[in-house]
Protein backbone atom coordinates (compact mmCIF):
# COMPACT_ATOMS: atom_id res chain seq x y z
CA UNK A 1 0.00 0.00 0.00
CA UNK A 2 1.23 3.18 -0.88
CA UNK A 3 1.01 6.25 1.26
CA UNK A 4 0.91 9.74 0.58
CA UNK A 5 0.40 13.04 3.37
CA UNK A 6 -0.11 15.81 -0.21
CA UNK A 7 -2.40 16.96 -2.59
CA UNK A 8 0.39 16.88 -5.02
CA UNK A 9 1.28 12.92 -4.17
CA UNK A 10 -1.75 11.53 -4.38
CA UNK A 11 -2.16 13.93 -7.82
CA UNK A 12 0.58 12.03 -9.46
CA UNK A 13 -0.09 8.34 -8.34
CA UNK A 14 -3.89 8.55 -9.51
CA UNK A 15 -2.80 9.57 -12.98
CA UNK A 16 -2.52 6.44 -13.85
CA UNK A 17 -6.18 4.94 -12.94
CA UNK A 18 -9.85 6.18 -14.20
CA UNK A 19 -11.81 4.51 -10.92
CA UNK A 20 -10.79 5.07 -7.75
CA UNK A 21 -12.79 3.92 -4.83
CA UNK A 22 -12.53 5.41 -2.10
CA UNK A 23 -13.33 5.05 1.34
CA UNK A 24 -13.27 8.52 3.43
CA UNK A 25 -12.51 7.55 7.07
CA UNK A 26 -11.24 9.74 10.06
CA UNK A 27 -8.68 6.68 11.34
CA UNK A 28 -8.87 4.68 14.61
CA UNK A 29 -10.16 1.94 12.29
CA UNK A 30 -12.75 -0.89 13.28
CA UNK A 31 -14.36 -3.82 11.22
CA UNK A 32 -16.70 -1.18 9.36
CA UNK A 33 -14.25 0.56 8.08
CA UNK A 34 -12.19 -2.64 6.91
CA UNK A 35 -15.27 -4.28 4.58
CA UNK A 36 -15.96 -0.48 3.30
CA UNK A 37 -12.92 -1.50 1.76
CA UNK A 38 -13.33 -4.77 0.98
CA UNK A 39 -16.23 -3.96 -0.77
CA UNK A 40 -15.04 -1.04 -2.50
CA UNK A 41 -12.21 -3.36 -4.36
CA UNK A 42 -14.27 -4.72 -6.90
CA UNK A 43 -15.71 -1.71 -7.65
CA UNK A 44 -12.75 0.76 -9.47
CA UNK A 45 -9.15 0.13 -10.68
CA UNK A 46 -7.94 1.75 -7.56
CA UNK A 47 -8.89 1.25 -3.63
CA UNK A 48 -8.16 4.58 -2.03
CA UNK A 49 -8.82 4.63 1.67
CA UNK A 50 -8.43 8.39 3.31
CA UNK A 51 -7.53 8.98 6.94
CA UNK A 52 -8.26 12.76 8.26
CA UNK A 53 -9.58 14.09 11.48
CA UNK A 54 -11.93 16.99 10.42
CA UNK A 55 -11.35 20.09 12.73
CA UNK A 56 -14.76 21.40 11.16
CA UNK A 57 -16.99 19.01 11.89
CA UNK A 58 -16.25 19.25 15.59
CA UNK A 59 -18.16 21.34 17.98
CA UNK A 60 -16.22 23.75 20.40
CA UNK A 61 -17.30 20.88 23.50
CA UNK A 62 -16.91 17.74 21.32
CA UNK A 63 -13.94 15.44 21.16
CA UNK A 64 -11.60 17.09 18.40
CA UNK A 65 -7.94 16.77 20.64
CA UNK A 66 -8.60 13.20 22.23
CA UNK A 67 -10.00 11.93 18.96
CA UNK A 68 -7.96 8.37 18.79
CA UNK A 69 -5.66 9.03 16.38
CA UNK A 70 -3.74 5.69 15.21
CA UNK A 71 -1.90 5.94 12.04
CA UNK A 72 0.15 2.96 12.39
CA UNK A 73 -2.22 0.40 13.05
CA UNK A 74 -4.69 1.91 10.61
CA UNK A 75 -2.18 1.52 8.00
CA UNK A 76 -1.25 -2.41 8.83
CA UNK A 77 -5.45 -2.83 8.76
CA UNK A 78 -5.81 -1.18 5.54
CA UNK A 79 -3.25 -3.12 3.74
CA UNK A 80 -4.44 -5.99 5.22
CA UNK A 81 -7.88 -5.33 3.89
CA UNK A 82 -6.38 -5.17 0.53
CA UNK A 83 -6.18 -0.82 0.23
CA UNK A 84 -4.09 0.16 -2.50
CA UNK A 85 -3.52 4.00 -1.66
CA UNK A 86 -3.65 5.66 1.38
CA UNK A 87 -4.20 9.45 1.61
CA UNK A 88 -3.65 10.87 5.51
CA UNK A 89 -2.82 14.46 5.15
CA UNK A 90 -2.20 16.70 7.41
CA UNK A 91 -4.45 19.76 8.88
CA UNK A 92 -1.48 22.63 6.79
CA UNK A 93 -2.16 19.74 3.80
CA UNK A 94 -5.93 20.31 3.46
CA UNK A 95 -6.24 23.24 5.06
CA UNK A 96 -3.96 25.63 4.07
CA UNK A 97 -5.90 28.71 4.56
CA UNK A 98 -8.76 28.80 7.09
CA UNK A 99 -11.35 27.08 4.66
CA UNK A 100 -13.57 30.45 3.76
CA UNK A 101 -15.41 28.82 1.45
CA UNK A 102 -17.95 25.80 2.74
CA UNK A 103 -20.73 23.84 1.78
CA UNK A 104 -24.07 24.49 3.26
CA UNK A 105 -25.69 21.81 3.15
CA UNK A 106 -29.87 22.22 2.73
CA UNK A 107 -31.20 22.55 6.01
CA UNK A 108 -34.39 20.71 5.73
CA UNK A 109 -32.34 17.67 5.96
CA UNK A 110 -29.04 19.06 7.83
CA UNK A 111 -30.92 21.05 11.20
CA UNK A 112 -32.93 18.36 12.61
CA UNK A 113 -32.15 14.73 14.23
CA UNK A 114 -27.39 14.95 14.51
CA UNK A 115 -27.97 19.09 13.45
CA UNK A 116 -29.87 19.63 15.83
CA UNK A 117 -27.56 18.44 18.70
CA UNK A 118 -24.19 19.04 16.51
CA UNK A 119 -24.75 22.21 15.11
CA UNK A 120 -22.29 22.78 12.14
CA UNK A 121 -21.48 19.28 11.68
CA UNK A 122 -23.07 17.96 8.62
CA UNK A 123 -20.93 21.79 7.06
CA UNK A 124 -18.08 20.31 8.43
CA UNK A 125 -19.16 16.85 6.91
CA UNK A 126 -19.80 18.20 3.57
CA UNK A 127 -16.77 20.54 2.82
CA UNK A 128 -14.34 17.91 4.01
CA UNK A 129 -15.83 15.25 2.31
CA UNK A 130 -16.23 17.37 -1.32
CA UNK A 131 -12.46 17.96 -0.75
CA UNK A 132 -11.49 14.88 -0.34
CA UNK A 133 -13.53 13.40 -3.07
CA UNK A 134 -11.90 16.37 -5.50
CA UNK A 135 -8.59 15.55 -4.86
CA UNK A 136 -8.99 11.10 -5.04
CA UNK A 137 -10.62 12.06 -7.87
CA UNK A 138 -13.68 9.25 -6.81
CA UNK A 139 -15.68 8.19 -8.76
CA UNK A 140 -17.23 5.53 -6.43
CA UNK A 141 -17.49 6.61 -2.45
CA UNK A 142 -18.24 4.30 0.60
CA UNK A 143 -19.93 5.10 4.01
CA UNK A 144 -20.85 3.23 6.82
CA UNK A 145 -24.80 3.57 7.39
CA UNK A 146 -24.77 4.21 10.53
CA UNK A 147 -24.03 7.69 10.08
CA UNK A 148 -27.80 7.19 7.96
CA UNK A 149 -28.11 11.18 7.74
CA UNK A 150 -24.30 11.54 7.06
CA UNK A 151 -24.77 9.12 4.14
CA UNK A 152 -28.36 10.61 3.11
CA UNK A 153 -27.32 14.71 2.72
CA UNK A 154 -24.08 13.15 1.25
CA UNK A 155 -26.11 11.90 -1.63
CA UNK A 156 -28.04 14.98 -1.82
CA UNK A 157 -25.35 17.12 -2.18
CA UNK A 158 -22.82 14.85 -4.95
CA UNK A 159 -26.67 14.62 -6.87
CA UNK A 160 -27.31 18.62 -6.65
CA UNK A 161 -23.53 19.09 -7.84
CA UNK A 162 -23.69 16.75 -10.11
CA UNK A 163 -20.12 15.40 -8.94
CA UNK A 164 -19.60 12.23 -10.84
CA UNK A 165 -19.49 9.69 -8.12
CA UNK A 166 -21.29 7.16 -7.31
CA UNK A 167 -22.12 7.37 -3.47
CA UNK A 168 -22.69 3.81 -1.84
CA UNK A 169 -24.02 3.26 1.62
CA UNK A 170 -22.86 0.06 3.53
CA UNK A 171 -24.80 -1.86 5.71
CA UNK A 172 -23.83 -0.97 9.51
CA UNK A 173 -21.06 -3.84 11.37
CA UNK A 174 -22.22 -4.69 14.63
CA UNK A 175 -20.38 -6.36 17.46
CA UNK A 176 -22.26 -9.82 18.58
CA UNK A 177 -24.49 -8.09 21.19
CA UNK A 178 -25.87 -6.11 18.49
CA UNK A 179 -23.76 -2.64 19.31
CA UNK A 180 -22.66 -0.73 16.07
CA UNK A 181 -19.38 -0.60 16.00
CA UNK A 182 -17.91 2.59 16.07
CA UNK A 183 -14.34 4.80 16.99
CA UNK A 184 -15.87 6.21 20.21
CA UNK A 185 -17.04 3.00 21.55
CA UNK A 186 -13.39 3.33 22.98
CA UNK A 187 -14.25 5.77 25.03
CA UNK A 188 -16.76 3.13 26.66
CA UNK A 189 -15.76 1.54 30.74
CA UNK A 190 -15.82 -2.21 30.62
CA UNK A 191 -19.51 -1.31 32.85
CA UNK A 192 -20.76 0.74 30.08
CA UNK A 193 -19.51 -1.52 27.18
CA UNK A 194 -21.41 -4.10 29.21
CA UNK A 195 -24.98 -2.31 28.47
CA UNK A 196 -24.15 -0.24 25.17
CA UNK A 197 -25.88 -2.39 23.31
CA UNK A 198 -28.93 -1.25 24.45
CA UNK A 199 -29.86 1.47 22.29
CA UNK A 200 -29.73 -1.12 19.36
CA UNK A 201 -31.75 -3.16 21.68
CA UNK A 202 -34.49 -0.04 22.32
CA UNK A 203 -33.82 0.67 18.20
CA UNK A 204 -34.96 -2.96 17.18
CA UNK A 205 -37.72 -3.30 19.79
CA UNK A 206 -39.02 -0.15 18.27
CA UNK A 207 -39.00 -1.51 14.56
CA UNK A 208 -40.60 -4.95 15.76
CA UNK A 209 -43.36 -2.80 16.72
CA UNK A 210 -44.03 -0.77 13.28
CA UNK A 211 -43.18 -4.15 11.43
CA UNK A 212 -46.10 -5.87 13.03
CA UNK A 213 -48.49 -2.78 12.58
CA UNK A 214 -48.31 -0.20 15.00
CA UNK A 215 -48.56 3.35 14.07
CA UNK A 216 -48.24 5.61 17.15
CA UNK A 217 -44.69 6.68 16.22
CA UNK A 218 -44.56 9.08 19.32
CA UNK A 219 -45.54 6.80 21.65
CA UNK A 220 -43.20 3.99 20.36
CA UNK A 221 -40.13 6.96 20.43
CA UNK A 222 -41.39 7.79 23.65
CA UNK A 223 -40.63 4.31 25.07
CA UNK A 224 -37.47 4.04 23.28
CA UNK A 225 -36.35 6.91 25.13
CA UNK A 226 -37.68 5.95 28.16
CA UNK A 227 -36.03 2.10 28.23
CA UNK A 228 -32.84 4.06 27.73
CA UNK A 229 -33.32 6.87 30.81
CA UNK A 230 -34.32 4.25 33.16
CA UNK A 231 -30.92 2.85 32.47
CA UNK A 232 -29.24 5.76 32.70
CA UNK A 233 -28.56 6.71 29.53
CA UNK A 234 -29.25 10.83 28.22
CA UNK A 235 -31.23 10.20 24.87
CA UNK A 236 -31.11 13.08 22.45
CA UNK A 237 -33.64 11.76 20.40
CA UNK A 238 -35.50 8.60 18.81
CA UNK A 239 -37.41 9.01 15.33
CA UNK A 240 -39.36 7.36 13.10
CA UNK A 241 -38.78 9.19 9.75
CA UNK A 242 -38.47 7.51 6.02
CA UNK A 243 -35.25 6.41 4.72
CA UNK A 244 -35.35 9.12 1.64
CA UNK A 245 -34.68 11.96 3.59
CA UNK A 246 -35.20 11.40 6.97
CA UNK A 247 -38.56 13.48 7.24
CA UNK A 248 -41.80 12.69 9.24
CA UNK A 249 -43.33 9.57 7.62
CA UNK A 250 -46.37 9.38 4.82
CA UNK A 251 -48.89 6.14 4.70
CA UNK A 252 -46.37 3.78 2.64
CA UNK A 253 -42.68 5.34 3.16
CA UNK A 254 -40.08 2.99 3.67
CA UNK A 255 -39.01 3.94 7.19
CA UNK A 256 -35.86 4.04 9.63
CA UNK A 257 -35.42 4.21 13.25
CA UNK A 258 -32.80 6.77 13.92
CA UNK A 259 -31.77 7.36 17.49
CA UNK A 260 -28.74 9.09 19.90
CA UNK A 261 -27.66 9.01 23.55
CA UNK A 262 -25.32 9.56 25.60
CA UNK A 263 -23.70 7.21 28.05
CA UNK A 264 -21.64 8.77 30.32
CA UNK A 265 -19.89 10.86 28.13
CA UNK A 266 -19.77 8.94 25.72
CA UNK A 267 -22.74 9.80 22.44
CA UNK A 268 -23.92 6.81 20.35
CA UNK A 269 -25.76 6.63 17.33
CA UNK A 270 -27.16 4.13 15.84
CA UNK A 271 -30.41 3.50 13.13
CA UNK A 272 -32.66 0.14 11.94
CA UNK A 273 -33.97 0.10 8.61
CA UNK A 274 -37.62 -1.00 8.98
O1 LIG B 1 -17.96 9.35 8.91
C1 LIG B 1 -16.82 9.83 9.06
O2 LIG B 1 -15.87 9.16 9.49
C2 LIG B 1 -16.58 11.30 8.71
O3 LIG B 1 -17.70 12.07 8.99
C3 LIG B 1 -16.11 11.51 7.26
C4 LIG B 1 -17.20 11.08 6.27
C5 LIG B 1 -14.84 10.73 7.00
C6 LIG B 1 -15.83 12.99 7.02
O4 LIG B 1 -14.84 13.46 7.88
Amino acid sequence: MRIVHTVADLRQHLRAFRHPAVVPTMGNLHAGHLALVRAAKPLGDLTVATIFVNRLQFGPKEDFDSYPRTLQADCAQLEAAGCDLLFAPSEAELYPQPQAFTVRPDPALADMLEGQYRPGFFQGVCTVVLKLLACTQARSALFGKKDYQQLLIIRHMVRQFAMPVDIIGHDTHREADGLAMSSRNGYLSAEQRAQAALLWRALHACAQSVRAGQTGFIELENQAMQTLRSAGWTPDYVAIRRQSDVQAPQPGNPLVVLGAARLGSTRLIDNLEI
